[in-house]
């Protein structure tokens, strides 16, 4: 049973209720409409100010019943259905849409405001998101140990044809582990790309390891092989490429330096669910994959994460360490010192279903990114993130770089610009090698990371970011560009 939202709870009446009623609400609120539901939650008529005003240019007293003026044959759009299909509905006349359950229960309503604002990203969870949910409170089994656990690391260890899938808490805390499971600690180095989000980074130095920066290569914008075998000492362990926004590292020269080097080798994968190199999924190439399920990625469990590996031995001592240091045989008992960060079975349920629609969702992305490309490819100045032959690259967010002696503004500029037009934009990540928490880190040259992150941003890109959408960013973008 859905939930009135705690922000509907002031613009909703009785049917009962008076126009002084009605129009004391509307000011209160500021919103402009007043939905009238029946006891049972029932939405049976929507009141705006026009018809507030209406009733009062006709000489209603006060105390008459609103539901005498209210609309009865009103426009509603359905709380399950695809934000694009709600905004589709409304019009220059209607620019509040309720949103109803199947049984005609206002959940929440969207406005104009909605239809002017595109956000960066919305997570799709109108598929059995609520229903898994509902079942875990029904059954009690909220903790770590409920049924969707497995089914949804089943599900993503056969997406990814990676023999074993343990789920974590969150991304940064699979990357910890993994790092703890490759007996990574104090003394060790591990390269770690410059251009990447604090946490690959984070996870190193919370092992009491230190990362060392290697730059990216300029094309997919990841660790650059022989940027990283320059940066390689007696102490490096480890290398940990980033498939970021979505592009495969170049794996085949990365796992050549670690053979040479008997190094182990740490993918993170947390923007890249379903990319793959050569063939390969992302996740089953190095020792170990780790994948991150936040909000704004691929899949989302709200928090979450996953270890993928091939190898036996290591995903015991990955469950092991995952649990406490406990063996799954003998409890209380400690072989390690491990740590909790196992996902709940509450998470679990939102990633089964979740990944019950990640074609779709790879799909949708994939209709995104190819009408960006359409659309930006003949602006000067606007460079592309575009997939390597041997890649197959999921559009994580879409991201360019600016080039501001041709395009004539810079990155900023264009994100401002972005901002009037009610497009929300994002600046790409800083190089680690300039940020405080980092220091003695960055040994080596950063041309191409310094250059991206100072150039590049992302555009709109969710699963549920309307096709139409695309466009209007286009547009704006187009506005700002240096004539021809
Ligand atoms: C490249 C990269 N690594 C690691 C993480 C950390 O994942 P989480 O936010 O789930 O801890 C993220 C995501 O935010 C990421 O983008």
């Amino acid at each position: 049973m859905w939930q009135i939202y705690e922000r509907l709870k002031p613009i909703t009446l009785d049917p009962n209720a008076t126009l002084s009623q009605a129009m004391t609400a509307n000011n209160v609120t500021g919103s402009g409409v007043t939905f009238f539901l029946n006891p049972d939650g029932r939405l049976v008529g929507i009141l705006t100010d026009g018809d507030l005003r209406r009733a009062f240019l006709s000489s209603a007293a006060l105390d008459d019943r609103c539901s005498a003026w209210f609309n009865r044959t009103f426009v509603a759009g359905r709380i399950d259905a695809p934000r694009s299909d709600n905004l589709a509905l409304m019009s220059e006349k209607i620019f509040h849409l309720p949103l109803l359950d199947a049984e005609g229960r206002l959940i929440d309503f969207i406005t104009w405001k909605d239809m002017w604002h595109v956000p960066l990203v919305t997570p799709s969870l109108s598929g059995n998101e609520l229903s898994y949910v509902q079942d875990c409170i029904a059954t009690g089994w909220v903790s770590s140990q409920g049924a969707y656990i497995g089914k949804f690391e089943t599900a993503v260890g056969e997406f990814l044809t990676a023999r074993h899938a343990l789920s974590t808490a969150n991304g940064t805390l699979a990357l910890q582990l993994a790092l703890q499971a490759l007996d990574i600690g104090p003394g060790d180095e591990v390269i770690v790309p410059n251009f990447t989000f604090g946490a690959s980074a984070n996870a190193v130095m919370q092992r009491g390891a230190k990362p060392i920066f290697a730059d990216v290569d300029p094309e997919t914008w990841t660790l650059d092989p022989a940027a990283t075998e320059a940066l390689l000492t007696p102490r490096t362990k480890a290398i940990m490429p980033v498939h970021i926004y979505g592009h495969p590292c170049d794996m085949d020269p990365l796992m050549d330096i670690a053979r040479r080097h008997q190094l182990r080798v740490v993918e993170d994968c947390a923007e890249a669910l379903g990319a793959a190199y050569k063939g390969r999924p992302v996740g089953t190439i190095g020792d170990i994959g780790c994948f991150s399920f936040f909000a704004n990625k691929i899949i989302t469990t709200g928090e979450g994460g996953m270890v993928t590996t091939n190898d036996p031995a290591l995903a015991d001592r990955l469950k092991v360490i995952r649990d406490h240091g406990m063996r799954p045989e003998r409890r209380y008992w400690h072989v390690e010192a491990g740590t909790n960060c196992r996902m709940t079975n509450l998470q679990a349920a939102v990633g089964l279903a979740q990944m019950e629609r990640i074609a779709t969702f790879l799909d949708w992305r994939d209709g995104l990114a190819s009408r960006y490309d359409a659309g930006l490819e003949d602006i000067p100045g606007i460079r592309r993130h575009v997939g390597q032959s041997w890649a197959r690259k999921v559009c994580w967010l879409y991201t360019i770089a600016v080039d501001p002696q041709v395009y004539g503004m810079d990155r900023d500029a264009l994100l401002a610009h972005l901002k009037t037009r009610g497009i929300e934009g994002r600046p790409v990540f800083a190089p680690l090698h300039i940020q405080p928490a980092y220091p003695g880190c960055g040994t080596g040259a950063y041309p191409v990371s310094e250059r991206l992150g100072a150039h590049g941003l992302s555009l709109p890109t969710g699963n549920d970011t309307p096709l139409i959408e695309v466009m209007r960013v286009v547009q704006a973008i187009r506005e700002l560009a240096a004539p021809a």
